[in-house]
C-alpha cells in the first residue's frame, strides 16, 4: 500500500471524511492521466481530465455534506456507506467466518472485543474453530521481544493452513491487528506476504474495508493512529461465552513514556473515553447481570444495595453520588427484573449533621424497601477521612444509639413481615454444614440467602432411586418452612435433590 492512500483511507472520520474522498477521487483521477498512452496533443489531455474531474467532483459529495458532518462531531465513519471503489456488498461480511486470536494484555481483550464487534455489525461471523475461518485475525502484542517472537511462530504456522486451502473455499486471509501492526508496519507485510492486512490499534473501525480490500488479493493497512479515537460508541462484545470477567475499558493510549516502554508508540497518545459512554456500557452490564440473576437457578437472586441513609441530605454530605429517590427507583427496577429478590443494605445512624428529621427518613426508607437483611451501625468517625477533616462528628453519642436501635427495631419488624410470607412454603436449600446453635441442627442458604435451620434427620435422595441419606454440605435439600425469625427460618427437611430436579417451589 502507498503510503498517501493509507493517510487517505485513515482520515475518514468526522469532517474529514468527505474531504478526504474527495482528495481520493481527485488523486485517482490524475493517476488514470499519468497511466495513460493515448498520443493525443497535451491540451486535449488536460481538457479530458478537466471533462474527467468535473464529472467525478459531479458525483461528489455536496456543500450541504459538508456542512451536515462539521454540524456533527460525533459522526463517526459508516462502514455500510462504501468507499468508491468497494460496493455494498463486497464491503459487508458476508458470512464469512473470523477467528480471532488474542496475545498480550487486558486492553488486548478489549480490543479484540471492540474488533469482533466491528466486525459482527458488518455481517461476518465468529468460528472458534480454526479450520472453519475465512479470515484469522491475531490480536498483537509488542511489550517485550518474546511477544512478537510468539506473533511470527504462530504466522508460520498459518502460511501452511493457507497454502493447502482449498480451491473450492473463498481464499483465507490472514490479519495483524494491534501493537505488533503499529510498531512493525509495513515490514510485517514485506516479511510475511501471507499477511493481507493490518489494523493498528486506533483503525479497528476500518476493518470491513481493509478486508474487501484484501479480499480482491492485495495487501490492506491502516496504521494512523489518533488523538481522540475511543470507540466510545462501540459496544464490545464479550468473545468467550464462558468469560468470567467483562473489561470496561476507560481510557486508551499512554503519556507516560517509561524509559523501557514501547506502549506509547505503539497505542499512541493517552486519551479518555467520554464519561457518558463508560456509564451507558456499565449499565448495560448491570442489566445484563440482573437478567442472569433472574433466569438461572444457580445464582442466588440476592442484592446488597448499601443505603447508608434514607435522607438525600445525609446522603449528600457523605457524597455517595445518589439521591433517596434514585436509590428507591433502583429498588423497584431491581424488584421488576428479578420477582422475589432479596434485599439487604447497610445503614449508619448519627453521621456528621444528621438531625432527627433525616434520621425519621432513613426509618421510612427501611419501611418502604423492606429489606430480608440488613447491617446497621452507630458512625464513628475515622481520622484520615474527608468527613473527619471537613465535617463535625456533632451527633451524641447517646443519640447515635438510640437511633441505631429504633433503626434495629424497625429492620427487624420490616424483615420478619417478608420473611412470614415463607412460612408454609417448600424452599431449595443449599447445606453449609451444622448450625452454630445446635449439635442436631444443620444450616443452609436459600435462594434469597437467608439462614434456614433443620433438623439433621435421614431422608430421601430422589435424584438417586431414593436411598435414604444424611445431608452433606454443598447438598441441595428442599425444606419445608415452619417458622421464622426477623434474621433465619426453620424448617423440616423433606429430600435430597438437585438444582436441576428442583423446578421452582414457593
Ligand atoms: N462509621 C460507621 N459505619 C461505617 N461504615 C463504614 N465506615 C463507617 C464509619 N466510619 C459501614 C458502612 C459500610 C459498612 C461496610 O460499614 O455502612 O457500608
Amino acid at each position: 500500500m502507498r503510503p498517501l492512500q493509507c493517510v487517505l483511507q485513515a482520515q475518514r472520520r468526522g469532517p474529514l471524511a468527505s474531504v478526504s474522498w474527495l482528495l481520493l477521487r481527485t488523486c485517482r483521477a490524475r493517476s488514470s492521466v499519468q497511466g495513460t498512452t493515448c498520443p493525443s496533443p497535451e491540451r486535449q489531455q488536460e481538457n479530458g481530465v478537466r471533462k474527467d474531474f468535473s464529472s467525478r467532483l459531479a458525483a461528489g459529495p455536496t456543500f450541504q455534506h459538508f456542512l451536515r458532518s462539521a454540524l456533527d462531531p460525533q459522526e463517526k465513519p459508516d462502514v455500510e456507506d462504501p468507499p468508491p471503489y468497494l460496493t455494498v456488498d463486497e464491503l459487508s461480511g458476508r458470512q464469512r467466518k473470523v477467528y480471532l486470536e488474542t496475545y498480550g494484555c487486558q486492553m488486548n481483550v478489549n480490543d479484540t472485543e471492540i474488533a469482533w464487534s466491528v466486525l459482527q455489525k458488518s455481517g461476518y461471523l465468529r468460528t472458534r474453530n480454526l479450520q472453519e475461518a475465512d479470515v484469522i485475525l491475531l490480536v498483537t502484542c509488542s511489550i517485550r521481544e518474546k511477544a512478537e517472537q510468539t506473533i511470527w511462530n504462530r504466522l508460520h504456522q498459518l502460511k501452511a493452513l493457507k497454502t493447502k486451502r482449498l480451491r473450492s473455499r473463498v481464499p483465507l486471509r490472514i490479519g495483524i491487528l494491534g501493537c505488533m501492526a503499529e510498531r512493525l508496519k509495513e515490514e510485517i507485510l514485506n516479511r510475511e506476504k501471507m499477511v493481507d492486512i493490518l489494523a493498528g490499534p486506533d483503525a479497528y473501525r476500518d476493518l470491513p474495508r481493509l478486508l474487501a480490500v484484501a479480499e480482491s488479493g492485495q495487501q490492506a493497512a491502516n496504521v494512523l493512529l489518533s488523538l481522540d479515537e475511543t470507540y466510545a460508541d462501540v459496544m464490545p462484545v464479550q468473545t468467550s461465552p464462558s468469560a468470567t470477567s467483562a473489561f470496561v475499558s476507560i481510557m486508551r493510549g499512554c503519556d507516560n513514556m517509561c524509559s523501557y516502554c514501547i506502549v506509547p508508540f505503539t497505542r499512541g497518545r493517552e486519551r479518555s473515553r467520554p464519561v457518558a459512554s463508560i456509564l451507558e456500557e456499565v449499565r448495560k452490564l448491570s442489566e445484563q447481570v440482573l437478567q442472569l440473576i433472574h433466569e438461572r437457578d444457580n445464582i442466588c437472586k440476592q442484592i446488597h444495595l448499601p443505603a447508608q441513609s434514607g435522607s438525600s441530605r445525609v446522603l449528600e454530605a457523605m457524597r455517595r453520588g445518589y439521591s433517596r429517590e434514585a436509590y428507591v427507583e433502583l429498588v423497584h427496577h431491581i424488584r421488576e427484573s428479578i420477582p422475589g429478590v432479596s434485599l439487604s443494605s447497610d445503614f449508619i445512624a448519627g453521621f456528621c449533621g444528621e438531625t432527627e428529621e433525616d434520621h425519621l427518613q432513613t426509618v421510612s426508607l427501611l419501611r418502604e424497601v423492606q429489606y430480608n437483611m440488613g447491617f446497621l451501625f452507630a458512625y464513628s468517625m475515622r481520622q484520615k477521612t474527608r468527613a473527619y477533616h471537613r465535617l463535625k462528628d456533632d451527633v451524641p453519642e447517646e443519640v447515635k444509639l438510640r437511633r441505631l436501635e429504633e433503626l434495629i427495631t424497625v429492620f427487624r419488624e420490616e424483615a420478619t413481615k417478608a420473611n412470614m410470607a415463607s412460612v408454609g412454603c417448600t424452599q431449595l436449600v443449599l447445606v453449609e454444614g451444622h448450625s452454630k446453635r445446635s449439635a442436631t441442627d444443620l444450616c443452609g442458604r436459600n435462594d434469597g440467602n437467608l439462614k434456614v435451620i433443620f433438623p439433621n434427620v435421614e431422608m430421601e435422595d430422589v435424584s438417586n432411586s431414593g436411598v435414604r441419606i444424611r445431608a452433606q454440605p454443598g447438598d441441595y435439600v428442599l425444606v419445608k418452612i415452619t417458622s421464622t425469625s426477623s434474621q433465619t427460618l426453620k424448617g423440616h427437611v423433606l429430600c435430597k435433590t438437585t438444582l436441576k430436579d428442583s423446578s421452582a417451589y414457593c
